[in-house]
């Protein structure tokens, strides 16, 4: 296995998930765990990630020298190659012309760190530095250089210490994923051997340690994350698993009936529906802020789900399917990244809460637990399912929330589905959805005046909700989107498509 040392950079999962495609195992921790956590994982590869850090600064992370002398491979990216620099010897400088972006590198064809990238000179990577190394450490060579960066990529062979100023695991790096496939199999010596099955075996080994003859509750929700999740305890550890369904009153039109049918039925998985519709909506009145509302959702699903623990007694664990991204855009998690917006299942958390986490899903991205699903025999049409956040339908209706806007929305929400599935877009694209914007706008109907709310269609396209494209969806298609809606929902007089990318807009409109 790879371990990455975390040091907060906002790419670290995707260095993860690009090794892991190669069918290596990798992991991240924090870049605060000690030696001997280090030495626990037998990596037979060091990563040290990026972050927002400067070495240059006082009480900057750093890792312990020792890794240096044990012989496993290391590669530092960006912050990680500073790092190395300044640890060892090297100088690093905060740099006047820092590089942010597509920028062009030479690299030494002859070393394996380079091996099989086609023999074409400059090779495009993507930067994004302030500080920069300015001296590489004794028996350093230099391995790569660009205009800015004299030293964008160093390496000490013998002591198998590599450094790069580039990010090699995103897209806009040409050759990126065969950098770190050069690294993982011609540095490390990795063989790929690991798959979703093999995950989904460590993992289930992991859950049945962690609880042992407790019994959990899993939050679900019955969308792709949270249903995996279930699936996966339930054949860990049967009916010592109970399944909470919460009805927070901002669900999808028909959703809590299919959820109710799908997993007692269907799946025959123990499961408590509570319908708490009127609390939420009790809690949520007169609120409009985006990160209030999150927050007051979140809260309201853990006393839930600590009330419904009471009743079944003895409940250690609560189980969840939070992903990575929901782990770094809400919370600085293994490193100090930047609070984007509080998803509902990691920012809500109360600090006294009674039970333990149970999270299998904390390390991935939505199309590995898609992956997963398939492994653990999960119905196709439950896997391919988009996302839907915790919060529903709640950060879908901009500023305060009624029962009213929430009847409208369902019923332009219910539209949108049906029509895009209709067209054969659903499968293609990574999520779409209405939003309700209730600021009044004035339209003509049947020669009378209307003034009334709009509908703003969402339909992205991404591979990880980290980025996201909007999706050039038919006219014709988006016509007849609008004309149902127009037509059958009260109180919509007007229909708009959303053309914003991510960033610099998120998916969700709050
Ligand atoms: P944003 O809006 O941050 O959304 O670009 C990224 C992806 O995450 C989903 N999302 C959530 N999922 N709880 C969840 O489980 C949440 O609180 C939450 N907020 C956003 C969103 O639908 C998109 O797929």
């Amino acid at each position: 296995m790879i371990l990455i040392l975390d040091f907060g950079s906002q790419y670290t999962q995707l260095i993860a998930r690009r090794i892991r495609e190669q069918s290596v195992y990798c992991e991240i921790q924090p870049c605060t765990i000690d030696l001997a956590a280090i030495q626990s994982f037998k990596p037979e590869g060091i990563i040290l990630s990026g972050g927002p850090s400067s070495v240059l600064g006082e009480l900057s992370p750093t890792v312990d020298k020792a890794v240096f002398s044990w012989g496993i491979p290391i590669l530092g990216i960006c912050y990680g190659q500073q790092l190395i620099a300044s640890l060892l010897g090297g100088k690093v400088q905060s740099s006047e012309h820092s590089e942010y972006g597509r920028t062009e590198i030479q690299f030494e064809k002859n070393s394996p760190f380079f091996a099989d990238i086609p023999d074409q000179e400059p090779l495009t990577v993507w930067m994004s530095h302030g500080d920069l190394v300015t001296e590489a450490p004794a028996g350093f060579q230099v391995l790569a250089t660009s205009t800015n960066s004299p030293f964008a990529a160093i390496a000490d062979p013998e002591k198998k210490i590599y450094g790069i100023q580039f990010h090699p695991e995103v897209t806009h790096t040409d050759y990126g994923i065969q950098i770190l496939k050069n690294f993982t199999f011609n540095i490390c010596k990795c063989e790929a051997n690991w798959d979703m099955a093999a995950f989904l075996e460590t993992k289930t080994n992991e859950i049945k340690a962690q609880v042992g003859e407790e019994k959990v509750i899993c939050g679900l929700s019955g969308g792709v994350d949270s249903s995996v999740v279930a699936v996966m305890l339930h054949k860990a550890i049967g009916d010592r698993l109970t399944c909470v369904f919460v009805n927070n009153g901002l669900l999808r039109k028909g959703e809590a009936e299919r959820v109710v049918e799908l997993f007692s039925r269907h799946y025959k998985i123990n499961l408590v529906h509570v319908d708490a519709t009127d609390t939420f909506l009790t809690k949520l009145k007169d609120i409009s802020d985006p990160e209030l509302k999150r927050k007051i959702i979140g809260n309201e699903f853990i006393q839930i789900f600590e009330q419904e623990a009471a009743k079944l007694k003895d409940i250690k664990f609560l189980a969840q399917g939070t992903l990575y991204p929901d782990v770094i855009e809400s919370e600085s998690f293994k490193g100090p990244s930047a609070v984007i917006k509080s998803h509902h299942n990691v920012g809500g958390l109360p600090e006294n809460m009674k039970m333990s986490l149970v999270e299998p899903l904390r390390e991935l991205f939505k199309d590995e637990v898609r992956e997963l699903g398939k492994a653990l025999g999960v119905d196709e049409e439950l896997i391919h399912r988009h996302p839907f956040p915790g919060p529903g339908l709640g950060i879908r209706i901009l500023g305060e929330i009624s029962r009213e806007k929430i009847a409208v929305l369902q019923e332009a929400d219910y539209i949108v589905m049906q029509e895009i599935k209709a067209a054969g877009w659903y499968r293609k694209v990574w999520q779409s959805f209405a939003v309700l914007l209730p600021i009044k706008s004035v339209g003509v109907m049947g020669d009378a005046r209307t003034y009334d709310w709009t509908i703003a269609i969402r339909c992205v396209n991404s591979t990880d909700a980290m980025t996201a494209d909007w999706v050039p969806l038919p006219y014709e298609l988006l016509g007849r989107i609008s004309n149902r809606i127009i037509n059958e929902v009260k109180k919509i007089n007007r229909v708009v498509y959303d053309i914003t990318s991510k960033p610099p807009g998120t998916i969700e409109w709050e």
